[in-house]
């Protein structure tokens, strides 16, 4: 089938890639001319596992193609992704004007023929209806309607012929590859029957596990919902999970208190099939361009509706506090932290990802910063890829040894495999104190203690 995906970030670049390497032709549209020409190169302007070659291999087959230019996309898919960016305002709101820019520059170049548009990006409950009326307004000014004619006269132009659909996104950095073809389920919202088939054709081959690592499974259910509910799926899921971990950090706390190892303690609740052991990690909280966002959101529209969300705000509340509890037991064992040199491991949100965005990491470079420490980081793919250059208030070293040397403690913020290998032991020879805090309680603490360090988990 004939796509065009908007917005070529973590989540539509990944789409479009993994639509056209099932085997449709697909045209990507960035508004970022420097990206477009970056991804024209074949190279992906962002770091996921498996995406490069993929996508240079459906650039190879004349399948993927990218651009700066709308009408051009809009001219060719017969659906059309909308995946642009969806950041948080101050006030936790969704900022949706690139939906919106976005939905008109569609609606201005809509040509006739029956097109799909699909919201991919995560937009406030109720969006869809939102982004239909968008599109004709887009129709109505390119076709200068008389004042007055309004949105009916363009809602019976040709070009009008076109359905919104809420395709939510369950998509985690650093495998959004891998769950890409590996779905759990695939959402689909809307109320067409046309619109739905046709979408229900495009993801074919996936529900079919043509792509899965494991094709014996069973066949992806897809679930047809009406717009609003298929939005609130993609919500509640990041809500529920985000409340998972704060849950967990929370027992953690306790665990803390009262001896217990929450390590144990997830062990055993998970082996409850009604808990389930993933999302059970306790550490210093989640980061990311998803959950804080997306809870913050959700929070925010049962404000609007006048609903009091308590239980998200407390899982907000947990998060922020979880945040700091590194610092706190950093000051625990260093007493004071004005003059002392602290050691970052990672900085990204999560590892197999090089998203900075929301990352528990910079809140502690802050507050260290604030308290008159010295921090420096060491991260796998930061420290490489230069990014870490714009960072302030932290020196990016190139290697774990160079980071070690001097400092005062270790921070563990991101759980990358390769954190698993080092050379504690020559590292601990290289600290003024050899304090490490696991802050994602990753490491083993017998391993560590033997290499000389004094090892510092969180709840255990
Ligand atoms: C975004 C949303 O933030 C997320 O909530 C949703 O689930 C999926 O889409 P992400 O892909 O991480 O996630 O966004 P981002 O990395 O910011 O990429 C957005 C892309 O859209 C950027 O490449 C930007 O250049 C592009 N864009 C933005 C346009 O092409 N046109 C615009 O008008 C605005
Ligand atoms: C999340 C959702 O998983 C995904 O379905 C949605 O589409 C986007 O948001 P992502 O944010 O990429 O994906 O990463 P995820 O693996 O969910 O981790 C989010 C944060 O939670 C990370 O900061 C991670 O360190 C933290 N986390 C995760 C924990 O602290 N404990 C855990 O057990 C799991």
């Amino acid at each position: 089938m004939r796509v065009c995906v908007i917005g070529t970030g973590y989540v539509g670049l990944v789409t479009g890639v993994c639509l056209s390497h099932i085997g449709h032709e697909v045209i990507c549209v960035d508004n970022n001319a420097e990206k477009v020409k970056l991804m024209q190169s074949g190279q992906s302007p962002i770091y996921e596992p498996g995406l490069s070659e993929i996508m240079q291999s459906s650039m190879a087959s004349g399948r993927l193609s990218f651009t700066t230019d709308l009408g051009k996309g809009v001219n060719h898919g017969d659906i059309l992704f909308i995946a642009v960016g969806t950041p948080p305002l101050p006030t936790g709101e969704s900022d949706t004007r690139y939906v919106e820019a976005v939905a008109r520059g569609i609606g201005e170049n809509l040509n006739g023929g029956y097109k799909v548009i699909v919201n991919k990006s995560t937009v406030p409950i109720g969006s869809g209806d939102w982004v239909r009326m968008i599109v004709l307004d887009g129709i109505a000014e390119r076709q200068r309607v008389p004042v007055g004619a309004g949105v009916s006269a363009a809602a019976n132009s040709i070009e009008a012929q076109f359905d919104v659909v809420s395709n939510p996104e369950f998509l985690r950095e650093g495998s959004a590859v891998y769950d890409t073809f590996n779905p759990d389920r695939i959402v689909l919202g809307g109320s067409n029957p046309k619109a739905i088939a046709m979408m229900k054709e495009l993801y074919e081959p996936i529900v079919e596990r043509q792509f899965s690592e494991d094709t014996s499974l069973p066949t992806v259910p897809v679930l047809v919902t009406d717009l609003s509910s298929a939005e609130m799926v993609k919500y509640a899921s990041n809500a529920f999970l985000a409340t998972k971990i704060s849950f967990i950090n929370e027992v953690a706390n306790i665990c803390d208190r009262v001896g217990a190892d929450v390590t144990q303690v997830a062990q055993g609740i998970g082996l409850d099939s009604r808990i389930g052991n993933k999302f059970l990690q306790a550490g210093i909280g989640w980061g990311g361009s998803c959950f804080p966002k997306d809870v913050s959101a959700l929070v925010h529209t049962a404000d609007d509706y006048g609903y009091e969300a308590e239980l998200l705000k407390a899982t907000i509340n947990v998060n922020d506090r979880q945040r700091l509890l590194s610092l706190e037991k950093l000051q625990q064992v260093l007493k004071i932290l004005k003059g002392k040199t602290v050691g970052l491991l990672g900085l990204t949100f999560k590892p197999d990802t090089d998203d900075m965005r929301d990352a528990p990491a910079l809140v502690l470079i802050e507050h260290l910063n604030r308290l008159g420490a010295k921090v420096k980081a060491f991260d796998p793919i930061v420290s490489q890829s230069g990014i870490g250059s714009g960072l302030s208030g932290v020196i990016v070293e190139t290697d774990p040894e160079r980071l070690a040397d001097g400092c005062d403690a270790l921070v563990l913020v991101t759980d990358w495999k390769q954190f698993k290998e080092l050379d504690y032991a020559k590292m601990a020879g290289l600290m003024h104190t050899p304090i490490l805090i696991d802050g994602r309680n990753y490491l083993d603490q017998a391993e560590i203690e033997t290499a000389g360090f004094r090892y510092v988990g969180i709840g255990r």
